[in-house]
């Protein structure tokens, strides 16, 4: 027989210590669990999605928290709450997009005549943001490179407020030593932010190596299934968050509930996903290495990569806390992003993504399809070229956003288009990044299988 529950019940049901993980708990738990509670109303798992634009008060000036959808919203605080277990901060603050985050970053901490310092190798919109809407304010930005930490102090000045850094970098993989950096920007008396969309908390931890704020493009793998766009920021300073609250209810940038109710959805297999993102992405980078058209490889992943080791040492996230008391040996995850450039330059490069068939040749990352994307036409194209020249964007780069299908798939559907690249080009002279000349290989459905 069921029975109502009186309501204190429901308070105990709400503040059980079983229905919660704690900051201690495996990151799988902290996704699948962290921050989030059954609908004390309903006692429904899933949080509700709640539709409505206003709230009824009690009395003047007496009411349940929530008064305005613009200001908060009960499912999109919940994503706030699963969101800041994940990466052990108050409740995050999150937004429509990735972009309405990173504008009201800047909004909220830097005003005319203020300095800003920022990564050369950054996504596309944030360039656009600093350079057609920022700069006209009054906001100056310098783009420095950030994977040497000693770039960063040289550029800040008197004027600057703020760092943002990107690690590693849209598209080309750059990473920077955020611990490094964050000791230049304490001593500095500089806010650091970082965008931390690739890795996500699952494997990188901004703010435990010093950081003040990290910004999320949730758009990716946070909700990971092609399904929303939006954005968060975090940070463990409570006059930092109101502050971004004050800001994303002035502009009007709040997240849909829908959307948010998607994202809390999709974050539940963050770490699951993650883990097999990067397994694959090494199995396709491995594929690129030994393929005799591909001339270039960017992948954290692989030993060949000239910033390797910091990778091993930074990718510290939650996966390897927790590993590190179980088996110290077991693997580390480098992400899922790819980028690389085919002999023969862009017309290759075009060849290549015009001719697979199992990725998909699109914008975004960090979903669950396979997408490939060329930076320069798609997601990079306001960066300007000199910039772009400077730091590795050719137009032949292309970016890979490895999926959650079978790994041998992507390969044998690598395979067959870089297949369609003509023998003219693929008479170039080929040498990986150690100088050995490569072989020529096949790759059979079944070499794929080993490789990956
Ligand atoms: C690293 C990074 N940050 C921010 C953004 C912007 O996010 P959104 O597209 O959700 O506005 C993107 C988009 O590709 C991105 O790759």
């Amino acid at each position: 027989m069921s029975r109502r529950h009186s309501t204190t019940e429901i308070k105990e049901v709400r503040t059980s210590a079983a229905h919660r993980a704690e900051p201690s708990s495996g990151v799988d738990t902290i996704a699948l669990r962290g921050g989030r509670r059954p609908d004390p109303t309903t006692g429904a798992v899933l949080t509700p999605i709640v539709q409505s634009t206003t709230y009824a008060h009690e009395a003047v000036g007496v009411h349940k928290g929530h008064t305005y959808s613009r200001a908060s919203n009960p499912t999109v605080s919940a994503l706030e709450e699963a969101l800041g277990a994940l990466e052990n901060t108050p409740p995050a603050v999150c937004f429509a997009t990735g972009m309405a985050a990173i504008t009201t970053l800047f909004l909220s901490l830097v005003k005319a005549g203020d300095h800003v310092v920022v990564s050369d190798v950054v996504y596309g919109g944030t360039v656009r943001l600093l350079n057609l809407v920022l700069a006209p304010l009054g906001i100056d930005a310098t783009f420095v490179d950030t994977s040497e930490a000693k770039n960063v102090e040289q550029a800040i000045n008197e004027r600057t407020r703020l760092v943002l850094i990107e690690t590693p970098a849209n598209p080309t993989l750059k990473l920077a030593d955020v611990e490094a950096i964050a000791r230049i920007t304490k001593k500095r008396g500089v806010l650091l932010a970082v965008d931390n969309t690739f890795l996500t908390p699952v494997l990188l931890r901004p703010l435990d190596l010093g950081a003040d704020i990290t910004v999320y493009s949730t758009t990716k793998y946070i909700e990971g299934h092609n399904a929303t766009v939006g954005g968060s920021l975090a940070a463990r300073d409570a006059a930092l968050l109101e502050r971004f609250r004050l800001i994303r209810k002035t502009l009007g940038s709040i997240q849909a509930p829908f959307d948010a109710w998607l994202t809390l959805k999709g974050l539940k297999t963050l770490p699951l996903r993650i883990r097999q993102h990067s397994r694959s992405a090494l199995a396709v980078a491995r594929f690129l290495q030994g393929h005799p058209k591909v001339t270039k490889v960017y992948y954290p992943g692989l030993s060949e990569f000239p910033q390797h080791e910091l990778a091993v040492r930074q990718n510290r996230g939650r996966l390897a806390a927790k590993r590190q008391t179980e088996n110290a040996d077991s693997e580390t995850f480098f992400g899922g992003i790819v980028a690389f450039e085919v002999a023969g330059g862009v017309d290759s490069g075009v060849t290549v993504m015009n001719n697979v068939q199992l990725c998909i040749l699109a914008e975004n990352l960090g979903a669950a399809e396979t997408l490939i994307t060329h930076p320069v036409s798609m997601t990079h194209g306001d960066v300007p070229r000199e910039q772009r020249e400077r730091t590795g964007i050719t137009d032949g780069l292309i970016r890979l956003s490895v999926g959650l299908e079978d790994p041998a798939d992507i390969i044998a559907d690598l395979e067959r288009a870089l297949a369609k690249v003509t023998a003219a080009t693929t008479r170039t002279a080929r040498t990986s990044p150690t100088g050995s000349t490569r072989r020529t290989t096949t790759v059979t459905r079944a070499r794929a299988r080993q490789l990956a």
